[in-house]
């Protein structure tokens, strides 16, 4: 297995981490997970610019051009022989003595790997439940930082109920899920977060909301209610692993009639369509 540390292909078993790599100490860095469909990158150049635009809202300077990081994580999936799966990617604010300002002689360590991830399609066609809690992160969501604990908390709550996501809310406002953003349907009509600094805005998103008006399904980017997402006639979550994944329960209330609804498989056919 070949991993990319800076501009190196190197051997996995070759690679190790300093004790003072700033993102190991102080989760000082950002990251991508990016699809590969048939060994080609699915909506990799915007993956790559929100790596890039994730890097430059914490003031880090990445060593490379994004012609040549994709020119690199293209020969990465072919070292690796990739078909269908993942490759992660992160960047951090590199080694140095143990210091929260930033060091001024820093140098980003950059990591990335394949690995292979199947399309969840059992659960796409069958639903999955998620439970709701309280978005106690951050005010900059948008950042797609290294700094997880809040959404693994949340996940680890919903992991421990038995549930695929936890929806977060602020104040009783949806925002997103632990790690994908969240949509809901009501009388033909796609609502979700508008992309400020509360969410990640996601690529998966981004394709939805490109793919909604092909199929004649209305949009409405902007926020709703807890209220509103039990009163949902659909609810799915999305990310770049989940792709469109039906939610037929949220806590103890059933969505809908506890299927997947229409305009949900709509769309599912819809992305597969756009990844092949
Ligand atoms: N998570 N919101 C959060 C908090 C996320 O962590 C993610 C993705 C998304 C969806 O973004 P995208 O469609 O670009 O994948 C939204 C990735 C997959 C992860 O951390 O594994």
């Amino acid at each position: 297995n070949t991993i990319l540390l800076n501009d190196q292909f190197i051997d996995r078993e070759q690679s190790s981490v300093n004790i003072e790599d700033r993102g190991y100490q102080f989760g000082d860095g950002v990251y991508e997970v990016i699809r590969i469909y048939s060994g080609k990158m699915f909506t990799g150049k915007e993956h790559i610019t929100r790596l890039f635009e994730s890097a430059e809202k914490i003031q880090l300077t990445l060593p490379f051009t994004e012609d040549e990081l994709t020119e690199n994580l293209y020969k990465l999936v072919e070292k690796n022989k990739l078909d269908t799966g993942i490759i992660y990617l992160q960047v951090t604010r590199g080694v140095s003595p143990r210091q929260h300002q930033f060091p001024l002689d820093g140098k980003a360590v950059f990591t990335a790997y394949t690995k292979e991830v199947a399309r969840p399609e059992a659960q796409m066609n069958e639903g999955v439940t998620a439970i709701v809690a309280d978005d106690v992160r951050w005010l900059r969501c948008d950042i797609k930082s290294l700094n997880l604990l809040g959404n693994l908390l949340a996940k680890q709550e919903a992991f421990s109920q038995g549930s695929f996501e936890a929806i977060l809310h602020r104040d009783g406002t949806v925002t997103e899920g632990s790690s994908s953003n969240v949509f809901i349907i009501k009388n033909n009509t796609l609502y979700t977060h508008p992309a400020t600094n509360l969410i990640l805005n996601g690529i998966t998103r981004r394709e939805i909301l490109r793919l909604c008006p092909g199929i004649g399904l209305e949009v409405k980017e902007e926020s709703f209610t807890l209220d509103e997402l039990y009163e949902a006639d659909e609810v799915f979550v999305a990310s770049t692993t989940a792709e469109i994944m039906p939610v037929i329960k949220v806590g103890a209330k059933a969505v809908g009639s506890s299927k997947p609804g229409e305009w949900s498989k709509k769309l599912q056919e819809t992305f597969k369509a756009s990844i092949q």
